[in-house]
């Protein structure tokens, strides 16, 4: 257990360090048991602080030797920190030994063991729990590692940078000798030793450079590398197409590792990623797996630019590298996807994820600002809203300032930043500066109050056509709503793009009353007031305005759009994501309405028709439909009602679900047999798509039988289950099953299971798979809590706690939501089991109840006890503390 010190670090706090490192030589004797650590830095007095103590940091370290020039010196350990006085004036050599233990450390924060090997995750503030040391991105250092391991074991040693020496040692020992040349903070310092074996590609990059691309796995998977190492090298072209930005070391590596907290981690040349964003082939992964890792590997990769050449200066810049990177890996994956449509349906993607987390974080007790202002702990605020929120304060960066205005923003960016720690500020200065009549650069303050201000804003639109004058006035208002801390929010500047959609079906040109011509059929409007009015002129018909197109700004749009407007809009938008969410707002419409009166859904034949016209379409791809037709997801919907009863919500739309499968069924058979794989597996974005629209039709098809029980279609299934020549046509034709509650589904799951017995990414599948069913009767709850006594379950393998705990909590509201309240008991229980092992899993999974005071009765007297249940424990982890504290305030 790490019992927390309870210190709100804020933001207008930040000084100066007392002192810099400048270099580091590390030496490892790496032993799972107790671990040497020599630790030898180049110190230098800042001259501009105000003080002249040392405090460095360490945590669950044992501290052996401290040399300050080669002597010996009085020093005393302090609240977690190394406190050395009397230093010498200006700089000195400052020589550490102290140990660790690696197999210990259940929390993988720091130097840890998994299957074996040794591995380190520093981010945040790992580096500290392996020495002492100044632990905080603005003292950059430049890394010298020496590592020595018993050779057997241990036949791979790497850390950052160059391998410049290694060699045999005595009693079966090796060593290795690393040296990277670009001075980084700890946070991205890594290393590696293990037994691993690796694919290994060398490219010659635009800029003529050699690089040699490395991806290291455990013996059984290199099977499974050639996703990522095709990943890694498009992402390599990519920055350098988009950005001008090359790979600046002789040597990359991946390392893929099964117990990690996270996705993935950017240390300088050694990237550590959870395996599930590694390893794939068609037989383990599915579309989805491989879209991931084609984005995580971009991540990480583009990270060395945006996060490891220019870092953060402090953790509350944490969103200049994490929003920034987001929005690369994004825009990577669009570029990848080719067509448009392909992009729309990633765009689509991204922003379901945004409103799935970002909006909820939002609005509930853990809402804070892209840049917060003050944290207990840091793990806590690698978030929805700093990674994906951020993402979207640049995406508005660069729709106002342009594509080639937001590449030059950038280049200005690092010849003004190259080799520093520094500041949002810094970064939305550098974009404005390169692009100086913008609208960005003129409103650049009122602008960053997206950095400031939490909360999603609400944008109210009104039109208003007049025939007689041909012109059409769109008024736009915006207000935020209060969030913890924050009760009042100044307008912020919002790009808002548009195009109006003539009855016709026609574009119309856009031309505001003082222009002398039309600015084609699609602009940006910039909202900057509290309220604005747009008039154009010259619209020969009333059109319907389609705003926000391809989501321009994270906000909630409240328009006055008919049914009509929407069937309209879906039919005939230019824009594919307003096409899209015309299509969702239809069927959002529906279920709220049932929802909020008697709880019964009558499905209409005009939504339906409409429905029948996505699937048929010629001309729409199959991904696309994929997306119209799958309905609002359960807590998307609670999101949209003021009182939340999470049973209703989920017999609405199971209801809905049941309905569309049967008045479409003749489409779905249709969509089933014209969508069928040809030739082999490729996760493309046209056979992803396909195959995406195939498994949704055999789940409507399998839906409709189960419930006249006609064996025909849940057969099928079966034997495409079992035949099916790649893991996502598998996935999809089990959970056809499980979603209907088929008979088969429990001889398929066991099927299943013995087939991929030994994959543990797909075990998590199968875990992941029945926490997640709709719950009936509460089987899945009942299931979920079986499942925990089963042999392949732990908490301690975080993607295994992921896959059944996580799963339930979050992504299966209808299971965990219960009127006898187990389902809070159970994460009262399991929030408690795992802070003792894991703090930053446990704090993840505190948050499942952040929405509790949205909830109706019993649910939220329930909730409410839950959580107090939980923060009147007396040794929690500062994690867990603070989420706990947040939702009871
Ligand atoms: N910096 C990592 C990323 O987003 C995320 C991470 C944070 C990983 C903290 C581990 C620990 O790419
Ligand atoms: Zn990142």
């Amino acid at each position: 257990m790490r019992e927390g010190t309870a210190t709100v670090i804020r933001r207008e706090d930040y000084a100066a360090p007392a002192y810099w490192i400048r270099s580091v030589e590390l030496t490892f004797d790496l032993d799972p048991v107790k671990t040497l650590v020599t630790n030898r830095m180049q110190v230098e007095r800042n001259p501009h602080a105000t003080t002249q103590t040392l405090r460095l940091d360490g945590e669950d370290l044992n501290l052996l030797r401290v040399l300050v020039n080669g002597e010996s010196v009085s020093f005393r350990v302090e609240n977690q920190q190394l406190v050395l006085e009397n230093l010498p004036a200006e700089s000195f050599t400052l020589e550490l030994r102290n140990t660790c233990s690696p197999e210990k450390n259940t929390q993988l924060s720091g130097l840890y063991t998994s299957s074996g090997g040794f591995f380190t995750q520093c981010e945040a503030q790992g580096f500290r729990r392996i020495t002492y040391f100044l632990d905080r991105p603005d003292v950059m250092a430049v890394y010298t590692v020496t590592l020595k391991a018993d050779r057997a074991k241990y036949p791979v040693l790497l850390s950052n940078g160059n391998l410049v020496e290694q060699g045999p040692l005595d009693n079966g020992k090796h060593y290795a000798k690393w040296h990277d040349p670009f001075p980084k903070p700890s946070y991205l310092f890594a290393l590696v030793a293990a037994k691993l074996v690796c694919r290994e590609q060398k490219i010659r990059a635009a800029s003529g450079r050699e690089h040699l691309l490395q991806v290291y796995v455990r013996a059984g998977d290199l099977d499974k590398t050639e996703h990522a190492m095709h990943s890694l090298i498009a992402s390599v072209a990519w920055d350098e197409r988009r950005f001008g930005l090359s790979l600046d070391l002789d040597r990359f590596m991946i390392v893929a590792v099964s117990d990690f907290n996270m996705g993935a981690m950017e240390n300088k040349g050694l990237n550590i990623f959870n395996t599930k964003y590694v390893l794939a082939n068609p037989a383990t992964a599915t579309d989805v797996d491989h879209a991931g890792i084609e984005s995580v590997v971009g991540h990480e990769y583009f990270h060395n630019w945006t996060g490891n050449r220019v870092t953060c200066r402090d953790w509350f810049q944490l969103s200049l590298k994490e929003g920034l990177t987001v929005f690369r890996d994004q825009e990577f994956s669009q570029d990848l996807a080719g067509t448009p449509s392909a992009r729309a349906v990633k765009r689509i993607d991204d922003v379901r994820t945004l409103r799935q987390h970002q909006f909820p974080e939002d609005a509930g007790p853990m809402a804070h600002p892209v840049r917060p202002d003050s944290y207990l702990a840091i793990d806590n605020f690698y978030t929805a809203t700093v990674y994906d929120k951020g993402a979207e304060v640049v995406r508005m960066m660069q729709t106002l300032v342009g594509r080639d205005g937001f590449a030059r923003g950038m280049t200005l960016y690092f010849e003004r930043h190259d080799g520093q720690a520094v500041t949002c500020d810094d970064f939305a200065q550098a974009i404005a500066d390169a692009n100086p009549g913008s609208a960005l650069a003129h409103k650049l303050e009122q602008f960053k109050r997206w950095y400031s201000q939490a909360g999603t804003p609400r944008v109210a639109a009104r039109g208003l056509y007049n025939a007689e004058m041909r012109t059409y006035t769109l008024e736009l208002s915006q207000h935020c709503p209060p969030t913890p801390g924050q009760s009042e929010k100044q307008p912020f500047v919002i790009p808002v793009a548009l195009g109006l959609v003539g009855r016709n079906a026609q574009p119309l040109p856009l031309q505001l009353v003082g222009e002398n011509a039309p600015a084609g059929t699609e602009r940006v409007l910039v909202l900057s007031e509290a309220a604005q009015r747009f008039e154009f002129t010259g619209i020969e018909v009333e059109p319907v305005p389609s705003l926000l197109r391809g989501f321009s700004a994270p906000v909630i749009l409240e328009d006055t759009l008919s049914d009509a407007d929407l069937l309209t809009l879906l039919a005939h938008d230019a824009d594919p994501f307003n096409r899209w969410e015309a299509g969702q707002r239809l069927a959002l419409n529906r279920l709220l309405a049932a929802i909020k009166g008697d709880g019964v859904l009558q499905l209409d034949g005009a939504y339906v028709d409409a429905m029948r016209a996505v699937i048929r379409h010629p001309a729409l791809d199959a991904a696309f439909k994929e997306l119209v037709l799958t309905l609002p997801g359960e807590s998307y919907i609670a999101e949209q009602l003021e009182e939340v009863d999470p049973q209703r919500i989920h017999a609405v739309r199971e209801s809905m679900r049941l309905q569309l499968a049967h008045a479409l069924h003749a489409e779905w058979e249709w969509a089933y047999e014209v969508h069928q794989d040809q030739g082999g597996y490729s996760p493309d974005p046209v056979s992803t798509g396909r195959r995406a629209l195939v498994s949704l039709s055999l789940a409507y098809l399998c839906l409709a039988a189960a419930e006249k029980q006609v064996p025909l279609w849940p057969g099928k299934a079966y034997q495409r289950f079992k035949d099916a020549g790649n893991m996502t046509d598998r996935l999809g034709a089990l959970s056809a099953l499980v979603g209907a509650h088929s008979e088969l589904a429990a001889p398929a799951l066991e099927r299943f299971h013995a087939m991929f017995r030994d994959e543990a990414l797909v075990v998590d599948k199968w875990f992941a798979l029945q926490a997640t069913a709709p719950e009936k009767g509460g089987r899945v709850f009942a299931r979920v809590k079986t499942l925990m006594s089963h042999p392949d379950f732990s908490l301690r393998n975080p993607n295994r706690a992921r896959s059944l705990v996580t799963a339930l909590c979050f992504s299966n509201p209808a299971a965990f939501h219960r009127t006898d309240a187990a389902g809070y008991v159970f994460w009262a229980e399991r929030v408690l089991e795992l802070d003792a092992i894991n703090p930053q899993l446990a704090a993840r999974l505190a948050r499942a109840m952040d929405r509790w005071k949205q909830l109706a009765e019993p649910y939220r007297s329930a909730a409410r006890e839950a959580i107090a249940r939980v923060a009147a424990k007396g040794e929690l982890s500062d994690d867990v503390r603070e989420i706990v504290t947040r939702a009871l305030a």
